[in-house]
């Protein structure tokens, strides 16, 4: 059973740690700063991934320790009051971040790994992320996947274009790729997310843009109605189940969106049209999933070209699947019917 103590400055994080593997909600009562300490030891001891005897192994071991320990940090708690404020010594105001992110859903009682989230997310809404193929700001929006990592729209902006009068944009998110085909002259874009969260961001974003009358954004499950001549998406790119809001981004399971968009295809793409597939090979190396070019050829389709990169981002220290994300490769698959 669950049951609540008040805790303050003097919690050292081993204890803090029993308490939540013995499932105490540790409701904080002490210094905002000294909570982030503690977060902070406590990440620490609970962050170690043994290497298991294959890389599918150790993946799956990984996701678990990550879950659980997202689990056990949670239980560190505060009290928000109805106008979204934390009585707290040193507190930074978070109200404006809570409304963003919980909106009505705010509870009284929130884990502090959430209201850090809330913020961190602010942050970027705020900041908005430079993205140099479109020589813009995109500002992501909580739980929404932001394009800090940019080699994938180099991609895309680099591909021989193949003059679309229309596009479909996948899986859209922030609204980037979308915006990114626009500029580089598809006369209109369909984007569509399965998320409410990107739906209004890539609206966000393409309203300041001034890119709203070329680009329809659309709340739906894989395609739009009708067919295009580009067809492009960046799907999530590893199997595995979502958990976390920001885990529909990541991971999508047993591979359905990739396959259901490869499955599905040859009834949105015109018959002179192409897709452009943009995906990582982690995946593979990992022994998660048979190849991508397995999965285009078992749906039917023609691979026209493979462009390729390597990613430019360094894998965290301790990190057990660092040899995997070293050799990774990120690819634009041109694909025909
Ligand atoms: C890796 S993110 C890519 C976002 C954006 N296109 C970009 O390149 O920055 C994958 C996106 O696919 C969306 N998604 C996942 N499953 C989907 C589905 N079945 N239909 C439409 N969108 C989906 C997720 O919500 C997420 O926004």
């Amino acid at each position: 059973m669950e049951t609540i103590i008040e805790v303050g400055d003097a919690l050292k994080a081993d204890h803090a740690v029993k308490l939540a593997k013995q499932n105490r909600i540790l409701l904080w009562r002490g210094d905002f700063r000294n909570a982030l300490q503690l977060l902070a030891a406590m990440k620490r001891r609970l962050s170690r991934v043994r290497p298991q005897e294959s890389s599918a192994k150790t993946f799956h071991n990984y996701r678990k320790t990550t879950a659980r320990r997202a689990h056990l940090l949670s239980r560190v708690q505060v009290d928000i009051s109805p106008d979204f404020e934390l009585n707290l010594p040193s507190t930074p105001d978070v109200s404006e971040a809570c409304k963003q992110a919980f909106g009505q859903d705010l509870k009284q009682r929130m884990p502090l790994t959430e209201i850090l989230g809330a913020l961190g997310a602010q942050r970027w809404r705020t900041k908005g992320v430079h993205v140099h193929a479109l020589g813009h700001k995109i500002y992501p929006h909580y739980g929404v996947f932001a394009p800090t990592r940019q080699e994938y729209i180099d991609l895309v902006a680099n591909a021989p274009w193949p003059n679309p009068h229309k596009a479909f944009d996948i899986g859209t998110g922030t609204g980037v790729l979308a915006a990114l085909l626009a500029k580089r002259g598809a006369e209109s874009v369909v984007a569509v997310d399965i998320e409410q969260r990107s739906v209004d961001c890539a609206h966000d974003n393409v309203t300041r843009l001034n890119l709203g009358k070329k680009i329809q954004i659309q709340h739906q499950d894989l395609f739009p109605t009708g067919k295009a001549d580009l067809v492009v998406c960046n799907p999530p790119w590893l199997p595995g189940e979502v958990s976390a809001p920001l885990d529909a981004a990541i991971y999508d399971p047993d591979s359905r969106m990739l396959r259901g968009f490869l499955d599905k295809l040859p009834e949105h793409l015109t018959d002179k049209g192409e897709a452009w597939l943009i995906v990582s090979d982690l995946a593979e190396r990992l022994g998660l999933r048979t190849t991508t070019h397995k999965l285009i050829t078992q749906a039917g389709l023609e691979t026209k070209d493979q462009l390729t990169i390597r990613p430019r981002h360094k894998a965290r220290p301790g990190d057990p699947l660092a040899e995997y994300r070293a050799a990774e490769i990120t690819s634009l698959w041109r694909i025909t019917l």
